[in-house]
């Protein structure tokens, strides 16, 4: 009976301290570890920044839990080639040095795009709009400076950002670019990024791909290019999506038709909105009115990331690379878009940089 008693003592005490270890453990595992740990065996998480916040707070923040970066503007046209003789590397050069400190990847955005390009592009001396020789000359210059700068740091590039149209009816989208030079903009923008540097991935980038008629378009150039030798090599999905949109069989109906391409995979810019999924730019109205972080709002967002990296768990094989679009709520670039002026929410981390429920829907599985 005493010999019973004293065994069974031990035995509570026994388990007493084995849950008391598992706890600590998993204590340990909750705060030592960051997205890109939990995702380690998945593929490597990243987020877009400025040099802005790559001090204090943020950048412990950026370096605990990611470990691949993007530019979020420091690197486009605009910003990094003001004029046609004078490149601005200051914050390109200031976020590589960053990122080779700390041991972070860096993706490259973006080469060629129809937005945040310098005025001079387009234009002669006379203000008159240059010619397609002229125009691909000066397109060749930028590319193979930017690349050749960074060649070697830089493991991927965005080449060519958003040059397909989301009307149904209209294959490319009618930009400058396009209407100068019609679609070989396109695939001299590829070979002269790889003659640049032969080493990086090429990634062709877009939004919107959740639509099938985009995607369909999307998949029917890559294909052609590839056809005709161009060096696409990777496929970038922007991932700008809301609470309510993509649903779970657009998702993965869209994971499943990029990944027949046997190409690399990326979300490239992911944040969710915790308002409506709307297209198009807009000014604010009165509806606009309640922009609280509400609970409803919370848990909506947090059930669309689980679904989300549910499918990008599940894609593995494709997906090379998840990056979100800014790092917390404290700013994102949906606080300006659709909706001019509406605060929006829609990362992992609050404006405290404390992770929010969607964080603990992305890293419990
Ligand atoms: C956005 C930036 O986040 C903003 O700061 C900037 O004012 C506009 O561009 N698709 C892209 C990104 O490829 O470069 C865009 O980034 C968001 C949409």
């Amino acid at each position: 009976m005493k010999f019973r008693q004293v065994h069974s003592r031990n035995i509570t005490k026994l388990l007493l301290s084995g849950i008391f270890v598992a706890l600590s453990c998993l204590g340990q595992k909750v705060s030592g570890q960051g997205l890109k740990d939990y995702y380690r065996s998945f593929f490597p998480v990243g987020v877009s920044v400025s040099p802005r916040i790559l001090q204090g707070g943020e950048a412990q923040l950026i370096i605990s839990q990611f470990n691949s970066v993007t530019p979020e503007n420091d690197m486009k046209m605009g910003p990094i080639h003001p004029r046609e003789n004078e490149y601005n590397f200051r914050g390109g050069d200031s976020i590589v040095a960053f990122a080779l400190r700390n041991k972070l990847k860096v993706r490259g955005h973006t080469l060629c795009w129809h937005n945040q390009v310098p005025a001079w592009i387009f234009k002669d001396d006379k203000g008159d709009t240059v010619s397609k020789a002229v125009l691909l000359k000066r397109l060749k210059d930028h590319i193979t400076t930017v690349v050749t700068r960074y060649k070697g740091k830089i493991y991927a590039w965005d080449v060519v950002n958003e040059v397909i149209s989301d009307k149904k009816e209209e294959f490319y989208r009618n930009s400058a670019w396009l209407r100068i030079c019609g679609p070989e903009f396109i695939e001299k923008a590829f070979q002269w990024a790889h003659e640049a540097d032969p080493g990086a991935l090429l990634f062709y980038n877009d939004y919107n791909e959740i639509d099938p008629v985009k995607r369909a378009k999307i998949i029917r150039m890559v294909k052609d290019l590839r056809a005709k030798g161009v060096p696409v090599q990777a496929i970038g999905l922007q991932g700008h999506w809301a609470f309510n949109e993509p649903s779970e069989e657009q998702l993965e109906k869209t994971f499943a038709d990029f990944a027949a391409l046997k190409l690399p995979l990326q979300i490239t810019e992911l944040d969710i909105s915790v308002y409506p999924k709307e297209h198009e730019a807009r000014g604010r109205k009165g509806s606009d009115a309640d922009t609280s972080f509400s609970p409803e709002r919370e848990n909506g967002q947090a059930e669309q990331y689980r679904r989300c990296f549910a499918v990008f768990r599940k894609y593995k094989n494709s997906l090379t690379g998840v990056t979100f679009w800014n790092l917390s709520d404290r700013r994102s670039w949906l606080d300006n878009f659709p909706v001019e002026g509406r605060k929006d929410y829609p990362l992992l981390f609050d404006r405290n940089l404390q992770p929010k429920k969607a964080f603990t829907a992305v890293v419990s599985f």
